[in-house]
């Protein structure tokens, strides 16, 4: 089955550094669905270079208010007309640095509300997975972040990122990360009071070539988040490529 391919850059790469990444993806051909995710300030140039390829543009994150008196944020009314087709909210590095859900709620209505598909993070970081709290904290989070949102037949991308995993080389074990997104997916349709929602479940947190397929043969992993491996164009390009 098709899946959904998000490589995420964070603040890694400066200008020259992502359009060069940008030409070494672009040639990408898959039947998965692909993205890529530059810093705000690439966002234009790395669009230009994707012009007529099949890798689509995403942002890391965005504000609620379409305009005005907002010094330094971005509106998700402006990513649309960049050509970005998603928006990353609530990443677990943007909550440590304050983001709440409450915001992740008002950035999610106002993504949806610009025609782009939002693409909420979710997960809990290891004191709470060890003391088996996973469950009830991430529904809680899902619960805050959708309260009061409409789909109106769009589709939503939750991407279940377990702290601990991101950026550690170690990642959740597949078949654990699938029972999770099976929790995940049913909590958001019943939030959402839409059983027949459109909702995609991404699983993120450490994940590489070698270990990408395992993940994507879950049936409740409907494709990947991927920072550090997304990096790599020949690495990423693996994993758009499985089957
Ligand atoms: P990672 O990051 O693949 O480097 O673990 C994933 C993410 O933060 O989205």
């Amino acid at each position: 089955m098709k899946k959904l391919i998000i490589g995420n850059w964070k603040m890694n790469l400066g200008l020259k550094a992502s359009l060069v990444l940008a030409k070494a993806v672009k040639g990408i051909k898959t039947n998965n669905e692909v993205g890529v995710c530059p810093s705000a300030f690439a966002l234009a140039g790395v669009k230009q270079i994707l012009s007529g390829s099949q890798v689509k543009l995403g942002a890391q994150n965005c504000f609620w208010e379409i305009a005005g008196a907002f010094t330094g944020e971005i509106s998700a009314k402006s990513l649309k007309e960049i050509g970005c087709a998603f928006v990353i909210l609530g990443h677990s590095e943007q909550r440590a640095l304050g983001e709440t859900c409450q915001r992740v709620n008002l950035k999610t209505k106002a993504v949806l509300a610009a025609g782009l598909t939002p693409v909420v993070c979710v997960g809990e970081d290891w004191a709470k997975y060890k003391s088996g709290k996973s469950r009830a904290f991430v529904q809680g989070q899902i619960k805050r972040a959708l309260t009061g949102i409409k789909l109106n037949g769009k589709k939503l991308v939750i991407a279940y990122e377990p702290i601990w995993a991101i950026g550690s080389g170690k990642a959740m074990r597949a078949g654990e990360a699938n029972q999770m997104q099976a929790l995940i997916k049913a909590e958001a349709k019943k939030v959402l009071g839409q059983p027949k929602a459109e909702v995609l479940v991404l699983y993120g947190g450490s994940v590489e070539a070698k270990n990408a397929a395992d993940f994507l043969r879950q049936d409740n992993i409907d494709g990947l988040l991927i920072g550090g491996a997304s990096l790599k164009a020949q690495e990423f390009k693996k994993i758009a490529n499985i089957k």
